[in-house]
């Protein structure tokens, strides 16, 4: 049979991450790579609960064809919890925020669209919108978010900027309230849309994270959020919220692609969710993620040579390291999974130039004593596998022949 693929078939890739997590299966690896929440926040006796109920109660509707925006009381739900005026008919529940991005890339991008991104960004939104064959174009970063004066010189044209504010996948990085105000004003001035995706926002350690993007300018931004991260994955369950103006389209691209969302699952949600249970449950995650957070440090700051830098997150699943110079995180990933430790190089989440020497580690899959084992046999793995360097000895003896011969 003589199959042909489609062009956008040709551009599609493996994500690198699910390649690498088929590494972390071998017993015994210490995973640092998955994206993965910890199992031990999944409400597992709610649901159980919650189910039992929605199939006593409400079986059949749960179980037939629903409508494509979603099961309404969820959608109120969702506005409702957001910190800003959110008109339930602006929310679309998805098939986890994964699906958002897919709608959005299905109805914003063209062949050869310019669409802005963060450096680096989101490897699952860099799959969903590379099959629209856009032109995906970097906007340089710092610590506190993107480059405004970057962002201007190259949004001309684009369709939409890209942007996750909130403990960035996969630096773990949080956009300053300034950069916010300043992201805000000038989108709005140069007339650029923001996709702006938030499946980690409700995930901070000390202080809440500043308002989204989209509460400052709702016209101008389609909001993404999962339920992925603060109840479970396993439900692929997110939403949208979008202005007016694109909704209907959104809502076409979604009945095409699964007519709706699962109707049981989504009653379930709205039935564990209904008495303020987020309210007492997500705090027990942020206890868990800052403690597990804290040992990595910990244990980066005892275990890590010098010239390796990492950052610290104020929230989510991520932290983001720098190998010393000279060393690639491709390179360094089997002499890790040799020491049974494995992590994403960070080269898999950038749309052009990549960082060779940059990796993201995740602190919550793993237990502390792990994260201690794990930081301990990754540290080792870059000791073994950095270009020979001459000991400190050494050097000061060949400086001293070099100042010697140069007399
Ligand atoms: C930044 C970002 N956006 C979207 C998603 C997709 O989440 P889900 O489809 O589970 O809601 C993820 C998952 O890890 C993510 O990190």
């Amino acid at each position: 049979m003589n199959w042909q693929m489609a062009a956008r078939a040709q551009k599609m890739n493996p994500s690198v991450i699910r390649e690498i997590l088929k590494v972390t299966e071998k017993p015994g690896i210490i995973s640092f790579a998955g994206g993965l929440p910890s199992p031990k926040t999944f409400p597992i006796a709610a649901f159980a609960e919650a189910c039992a109920k929605v199939l006593r109660e409400d079986g059949q509707a749960a179980l037939q064809y629903a409508a494509s925006e979603g099961f309404a009381p969820l959608r109120e739900m969702v506005a409702d919890m957001l910190p800003w005026q959110v008109d339930p008919a602006q929310v679309l529940i998805t098939t986890g925020s994964q699906q958002g991005l897919d709608l959005v890339a299905k109805i914003l991008i063209d062949a050869g669209s310019r669409v802005l991104v963060e450096t680096p960004t989101y490897l699952g939104a860099l799959q969903a919108f590379t099959p629209m064959e856009p032109d995906i174009i970097s906007v340089a970063c710092d610590d506190e978010g993107a480059d405004l004066a970057d962002l201007t010189g190259k949004a001309s044209g684009a369709r939409f900027f890209y942007v996750l504010p909130n403990f960035q996948n996969p630096t773990g990085r949080t956009m300053s309230e300034a950069r916010r105000a300043a992201l805000s004003d000038q989108a709005a001035c140069l007339g650029l849309p923001i996709v702006e995706d938030n499946p980690y926002g409700d995930l901070w350690f000390d202080t809440p994270p500043p308002l989204p993007l989209t509460a400052r300018n709702p016209d101008g931004c389609v909001y993404l959020g999962s339920f992925s991260k603060v109840l479970a994955p396993g439900l692929r369950l997110g939403f949208l919220v979008a202005p007016k103006a694109l909704y209907p389209k959104l809502l076409q691209a979604k009945q095409a692609a699964d007519l709706h969302s699962p109707g049981f699952n989504q009653r379930m949600v709205a039935e564990v969710m209904k008495d303020g249970f987020l309210a007492h449950h997500v705090p027990t995650i942020r206890a868990l993620y800052k403690s597990q957070r804290d040992a990595m440090l910990v244990a980066l700051a005892r275990e890590m040579p010098e010239d390796v830098h990492w950052n610290k997150p104020a929230g989510g699943m991520f932290l983001w390291a720098r190998l010393p110079e000279g060393m690639r995180a491709v390179e360094l990933l089997p002499r890790a999974v040799e020491k049974n430790v494995a992590f994403v190089p960070g080269a898999a989440f950038y749309a052009d130039q990549a960082d060779e020497r940059s990796l993201r580690l995740s602190f919550v899959t793993a237990s502390v004593q792990q994260i201690n084992t794990g930081v301990a046999a990754l540290a080792a793995a870059i000791r073994e596998s950095r270009p020979s360097r001459a000991s400190p000895a050494q050097e000061q003896d060949e400086r001293n022949a070099a100042t010697v011969g140069a007399k």
